[in-house]
């Protein structure tokens, strides 16, 4: 079973081939053209992937020493994601399957965040929570089974990884600012200074507040003064980065106090976070849990987590035809 995936859901094309359970390639082409605009500008992202998806897509095959016409199925992400860049993605597949007559799958790409714990080794076990945490999503997942998910806790506004990059705007920080966060949080103090959690009800999350009481707090620190932010950097992106993982950590417990599950995993983009990786493994440690974190490869946006998913799907002959369409808010 040879599986060619591809994603393009936002501003990263990828492609991966997996063959018989191994991952052969899994190349992905960033878009640098955001940075000066602080933010993915749909427009530029599909083109973009127009671009890359041909080398791209080329590259993953020779990588993987494989040719065209040794593929099994052709996998892509339905959603959810921009639209534009999603049709790139899904045309390309569509056009590829049509040509070399064989089977194509859609994949959601917030489930396949998820099954990208099945890659490598040591793979969750069922059932178990995933907190998916990324650039437009933090939802805690019920996993009964590799295609059985629920989501049973979400943001009811900003996704954590926007929470992230929004913050590292206000103190300067060129886009996307979550890794620079991460970076200079390691030099600084967590306890310096303070920002309200706010109310969050049930399983669900919410950013906004946080989002606020750090404009505010940069703005009334800079009257006093100016240099504020240039003389505290560390202190005050370990202090924001150790609010973000506390209110992370507080619902992802609950969960696992009202479900009973002991095996907890995190994926998507912010699960890259170093401080929230440690902070996870000694929570787990001190609340006898089984922790999975992905590779660093697998946690932000890329096609080889396409494919783990398009493999669950194969093997139950769950293809798709071509008529289909991208779904930006595709749910599960
Ligand atoms: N080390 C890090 N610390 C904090 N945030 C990080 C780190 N590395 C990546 N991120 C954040 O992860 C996000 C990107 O993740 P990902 O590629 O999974 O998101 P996305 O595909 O844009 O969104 P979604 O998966 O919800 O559609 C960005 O917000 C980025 O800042
Ligand atoms: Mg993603």
């Amino acid at each position: 079973m040879n599986i060619l995936a591809i994603e393009s859901s936002c501003d990263e094309t990828s492609a991966a081939v997996l063959a018989n359970g191994h991952m052969l390639s899994n190349v992905i082409a960033t878009q640098l053209i955001h940075e000066q605009y602080g933010g993915v500008v749909p427009e530029l992202a599909s083109r973009a992937h127009q671009q890359h998806i041909l080398p791209v897509v080329e590259r993953a095959l020779a990588d993987a020493n494989l040719p065209k016409n040794a593929l099994s199925a052709i996998a892509f992400t339905r959603g959810p994601g921009l639209l534009g860049s999603l049709l790139v993605g899904a045309s390309f597949a569509k056009a590829l399957a049509l040509g070399l007559n064989i089977p194509l799958i859609e994949v959601n790409h917030m489930q396949a965040h998820v099954l990208a714990h099945f890659i490598e080794d040591p793979k969750p076990v069922f059932p178990f929570l995933c907190l998916t945490v990324s650039g437009g999503h933090t939802q805690l997942v019920r996993v009964d089974s590799p295609l059985t998910m629920t989501i049973i806790g979400q943001t009811m506004d900003d996704a954590v990884g926007e929470a992230f990059d929004k913050s590292a705007k206000l103190l300067g920080l060129p886009y996307p600012g979550g890794p620079l966060i991460d970076k200079y949080a390691k030099e600084g103090d967590p306890l310096k200074f303070r920002f309200p959690m706010g109310e969050m009800p049930n399983l669900d999350f919410s950013f906004s507040g946080i989002k606020t009481a750090i404009l505010y707090f940069l703005r009334d620190n800079k009257k006093i003064n100016p240099d504020f932010v240039s003389q505290n950097l560390p202190d005050i992106c370990a202090s924001i980065q150790h609010t973000l993982i506390q209110m992370l950590l507080t619902k992802l417990k609950r969960a696992a106090r009202e479900t009973g599950i002991r095996d907890i995993a995190i994926a998507g983009g912010v699960s890259a976070n170093s401080g929230l990786r440690t902070a996870l493994t000694q929570l787990g440690a001190a609340q006898g849990w089984s922790i999975y974190i992905p590779s660093f490869d697998y946690c932000t946006d890329n096609a080889a987590m396409i494919a783990m998913a398009a493999q669950f799907k194969y093997e139950q002959g769950d293809f798709t035809d071509q008529t289909i369409s991208p779904l930006p808010r595709m749910s599960f």
